[in-house]
């Protein structure tokens, strides 16, 4: 038996700044015994929870299924334990893996080094079994699996979520610095949006925040497109039971009022972008998106307004803002009575520029950058 199966419990990875959301997330979805780790959070759950959270999360990149934990002190006990799990009952010698690993504080040191013994340790075991040997494939293998080491302590598990689920499926036309999902649907769920008023981007880029607000409004689970989950390779899996979950979602999407959600930039590359992104979810073309420089939009009046403006760190390192954010806020204080704006800060010190008094702001990273998300009322 595997540790999961005794247990029946998961860890799902997932930014720190979000974990809050991610906890009330899990718990809608039935989990339990939530609790919090570091880039993630551990939960209780049968099978029905495990698929339903890896359908339905709009925040989690993936969620792992410990298979075996052990005291771990040198390469060659990794590569020994290793070798005695029964691999073959996980993939067969035609099908791929990837192995993505992380050491901390033990005495193996190397996450590289540690992934290529358990590899080896796979490899020559079926080799051993079967006189075949499965290959590995980084980019898209049909099994992924997770080697982490902490303190000495080892623990392989199984992804089941098949690879990260910020990968809706929609993203067909990128822009420089477009939003990772799981942060525009972090952003989305922070906006408390009634799914009423309508929200609009007027900084919309690729349509990261348009996408998700979408998927989020018409009740589209963000996976619904992906092919093949982790869980479907896991030797208890319960396929009726994964079918009924799956068609139960589909009969839950419904069709939102038009004009509820519409957008805008400047760049009619970005415009292309998101209306290509756009068009993989939205069958019923339901988004409108417009070139048009923010500047020149007459009103946005009772809005949700939710952007990410440019912030110059990645695109253009020494490019100031200032003014354009000192404008940005001069727009929001004069054109957007009655809205409430929810603005991504990529970098922070341009905060000051807008000339408005958040009503919250709380930090958000964005690969890597501490960006700030701030909500400002207007009246
Ligand atoms: C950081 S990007 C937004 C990325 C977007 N959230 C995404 O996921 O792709 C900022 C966007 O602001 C647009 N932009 C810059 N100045 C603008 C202006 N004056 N009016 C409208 N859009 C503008 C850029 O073309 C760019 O697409």
């Amino acid at each position: 038996m595997y540790n999961y199966q005794k247990s029946n419990r998961y860890f799902a990875q997932a930014a720190e700044d979000i974990k809050d959301l991610v906890e009330s997330e899990l718990v809608g979805l039935g989990a339990t015994d939530v609790s919090h780790a570091y880039k993630g959070l551990y939960f209780n759950g049968d099978k029905e929870v495990l698929y339903k959270v890896n359908l339905y999360t709009r925040l989690i990149n993936r969620i792992l299924a410990p298979l075996i934990s052990f005291d771990c002190h040198s390469e060659n006990y990794l590569y020994k334990t290793a070798y005695e799990i029964e691999w073959e009952k996980l993939l067969n010698n035609d099908d791929t893996f990837a192995i993505y690993a992380s050491v901390s504080q033990s005495n193996i040191t190397h996450s590289k080094f540690a992934s290529l013994k358990l590899k080896d340790a796979i490899v020559d075991r079926f080799r051993d079994k079967t006189g075949k040997r499965p290959d590995v494939d980084t980019r898209n293998p049909k099994v992924w699996f997770n080697l982490h080491i902490e303190k000495n302590h080892a623990v392989i598990s199984i992804d089941t979520s098949g690879g990260s689920l910020h990968r809706r499926g929609y993203r067909k036309g990128s822009v420089e610095a477009p939003m990772i999902e799981t942060l525009a649907a972090s952003i989305i769920a922070l906006t408390e949006w009634d799914m009423k008023k309508p929200l609009y981007d007027p900084l919309c880029g690729s349509g990261t925040l348009l996408c998700e607000a979408y998927l989020a409004a018409a009740n589209i689970p963000p996976s619904f497109m992906r092919e093949r989950f982790g869980f479907e390779n896991l030797p208890d899996f319960d396929k009726k039971l994964w079918k009924k979950i799956k068609s139960d979602s589909e009969k839950n999407i419904r069709k939102i009022e038009p004009d509820l959600i519409s957008g805008s930039d400047i760049s009619i590359e970005s415009v292309r972008a998101a209306e290509n992104n756009l068009a993989v979810i939205d069958n019923y073309k339901l988004v409108n998106v417009k070139q048009k420089n923010i500047f020149d939009i007459k009103e946005l009046k009772d809005k949700v307004i939710v952007c990410n403006p440019p912030y110059g760190i990645r695109l253009k390192p020494n490019h100031d803002l200032s003014k354009f954010y000192k404008e940005l806020g001069d727009f929001l204080k004069q054109k957007c009575t009655n809205s409430t704006a929810f603005i991504y800060f990529g970098d922070r010190k341009y905060l000051k520029n807008i000339g408005l008094r958040p009503k919250w702001k709380r930090p958000l990273q964005n690969g890597g950058l501490d960006g700030r998300l701030a909500k400002f009322e207007l009246y």
